[in-house]
């Protein structure tokens, strides 16, 4: 059972806090304010005041504060909801709750859905009216074909302040009900207009199909109004519960994953491109309940906002929500597109199967995670992994416990091997899961962190491994003058492996203890301190040789990105502006250019 806020808000409003306040401790009016002895606390002289103007209370000496409800929750000891249902009953009004939480829909709603209904109508036929040529114009610019706009029950609201109002407000009563659907607005006077004018209209659909809001599109872009308008809450409708083109992705009869957009353009786009397993959120943040919604359906969650800034502060806001979402066997990842992009512009001018290319490389949340919250720390220093430990400790504690959980706390903790587990708190809640993790880390693996480290690790501790790489100069030395010191931990750590690696190479006989003393008195020395004493799980000595040198040949492989400097993205993006680019160049650049996100 779900209240919605505005009812909430409505619930306070209508409360005096000083009558309520009164009745379970007597109140003394003291100049515009009332007081008493403290009932939170022991005292003979009253601090504990209230306030009719500002509706708050607050005690002065031991600092308890709040509004009506707290005030029930804190000294009645009532649940939020008991609350709220407490003063709902003292105010004589009916408790609401939200939509598809109580079973029965009020007669209003049943209302507000079929005024909704028409007023779609009425816009998609305005949109065939002869005043609706701008708005066709547009949809041409925009290259959304009829069936598609036939298929999201696009419309047009025409300018003026009055259609809907003309068309559907004969009574006061039929005038309320449309404010109540948010579909006009009303002035301090009393006078009531459209609420969306001239404007392209997309209907948002619950999951079950009804009608509950639109959103608007304005058809030349200006500076002094939004580019897009969405109806208001109201009894039906709310943001943080609806994503725009889930009905009909729901559609679709095998859907295993749901690809999350930000735009409504953005889904319909994709759609007109065949890829109709995809929902926007109403220019919110992806929240909790939405995620609770796909995940009851599919078991994979693709995020794939904007390419600029703002889109990937987006897709980190969706991760910090993501966590309490996941589950063992839910997947959520991240795509990233290219940094002038949105997923409509790229469909467009690349097409389907480009679009599909960018899904496929998308990275997992815990990829994600890791690099997002590594980056800011030192992490060759013991502080630095003790930090970055603490606060990846706290993220992953947001996760429900299970083996998703315990494998990404193990994956820490090789990550940082400086970092002394034994005072680190169990985060597991419970026992099962925790004694279950524990058989786990003895058995297992440990998941080591990347191949550079790996190497890095085998190099340091074996530094004559490095002449059993054989003829491998060329490529070496070619990426030994490709990883020029960067400013990244990744590149200063790439550079240093090549450099150690012809170090070692160029040495007849070197051990770690002679390394160590080599670099006495750098930045690197506490790295390869922390790396020479790292637990290798292989023991033999030919194993491990055999992993360095299958770990080298991986990293000749990979080494397309990790020593791309921007160079070659840039080359790229100025052969594609110039629609230059052959189709290899283009899957090497939508690579590149994801990559370099991360
Ligand atoms: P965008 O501006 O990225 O949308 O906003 P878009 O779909 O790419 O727009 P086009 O391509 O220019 O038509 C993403 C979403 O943010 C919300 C809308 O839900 C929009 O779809 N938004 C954006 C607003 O609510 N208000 C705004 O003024 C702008
Ligand atoms: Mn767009």
């Amino acid at each position: 059972m779900r209240i919605p806020p505005h009812f909430i808000e409505t619930v306070v409003q209508r409360t005096d806090i000083v009558d309520l306040i009164d009745s379970y401790v007597p109140l003394k009016k003291a100049g515009g304010e009332f007081e008493a002895c403290c009932p939170f606390h022991e005292e003979k002289t009253p601090s504990f005041k209230v306030s009719p103007n500002k509706q708050i209370y607050y005690c002065f000496g031991c600092g308890a504060h709040g509004n009506s409800l707290t005030f029930l929750i804190e000294h009645q000891h009532l649940e939020f909801i008991e609350a709220v249902q407490e003063l709902a009953t003292r105010a004589g009004l009916e408790m609401e709750y939200e939509a598809g939480t109580t079973p029965t829909i009020t007669e209003d709603e049943n209302e507000l859905y079929n005024i909704l209904m028409q007023a779609a109508e009425f816009f998609q036929q305005q949109l065939h009216s002869p005043q609706a040529e701008v708005a066709q114009a547009y949809l041409q610019k925009r290259d959304l074909n009829q069936e598609i706009v036939r298929e999201f029950g696009i419309g047009y609201a025409p300018v003026g302040w009055d259609n809907l109002l003309k068309n559907f407000g004969a009574s006061q009563q039929k005038r309320e009900l449309l404010l109540r659907a948010g579909l006009l607005k009303v002035t301090d006077e009393g006078q009531f207009y459209d609420f969306f004018r001239n404007r392209l209209i997309f209907p948002i659909h619950d999951g079950r199909g009804r009608i509950i809001a639109f959103g608007g599109r304005v058809l030349v872009d200006n500076k002094k109004e939004a580019k897009y308008l969405n109806s208001p809450e109201t009894s039906v409708f709310q943001k943080s519960h609806t994503l725009y083109g889930w009905y009909q992705a729901r559609q679709q009869r095998s859907l295993a994953r749901v690809i999350v957009v930000e735009g409504y353009m953005d889904v319909v786009a994709l759609a007109q491109y065949g890829i109709r397993h995809t929902v926007a959120t109403l220019g919110t943040a992806t929240s909790g309940e939405h995620l609770r919604q796909l995940f009851r359906r599919v078991s994979e969650v693709v995020f794939c906002f904007d390419g600029d800034e703002a889109g990937r502060k987006a897709a980190w806001r969706a991760l910090e929500t993501s966590l309490s979402e996941l589950k063992d066997g839910k997947e959520i990842n991240f795509a990233f597109l290219p940094s002038e992009d949105d997923p409509d512009s790229l469909v467009r001018r690349e097409g389907t199967e480009a679009f599909y290319a960018i899904l496929d490389q998308a990275i997992p949340l815990s990829q994600f995670l890791f690099n997002r919250v590594a980056q800011p720390f030192h992490l060759q220093s013991i502080e630095g992994q003790v930090s970055f430990h603490g606060e990846m400790r706290d993220y992953l504690s947001k996760i429900a416990p299970g083996v998703y959980q315990d494998s990404l706390l193990k994956q820490l903790d090789t990550l940082t091997p400086l970092v002394d587990k034994r005072k680190v708190r169990k985060l597991s809640k419970s026992p099962e899961s925790s004694k279950l993790s524990d058989s786990m880390r003895e058995t297992a693996v440990p998941i080591m962190p990347t191949l550079l480290d790996k190497g890095l690790r085998l190099l340091i501790q074996h530094p004559n491994f490095a002449h059993a790489v054989e003829n491998y100069r060329e490529p070496r030395l070619q990426l030994l003058h490709q990883a020029t010191i960067g400013d990244t931990l990744t590149q200063r750590r790439e550079y240093f492996f090549w450099k150690l690696l012809d170090y070692c190479h160029s040495q007849p006989i070197l051990t770690t203890g002679v390394l160590e003393e080599m670099y006495r008195d750098t930045a690197e020395l506490e790295l390869i301190h922390a790396f020479a004493v790292w637990k290798h799980p292989l023991k033999d000595e030919e194993d491990k040789k055999q992993e360095f040198l299958s770990i080298i040949a991986d990293l000749y492989i990979q080494s397309e990105f990790p020593f791309c400097d921007g160079h070659r993205i840039k080359e790229l993006s100025k052969k594609l502006n110039h629609g230059q680019l052959t189709e290899e160049e283009k899957q090497e650049y939508l690579q590149l250019t994801q990559k370099s996100h991360v």
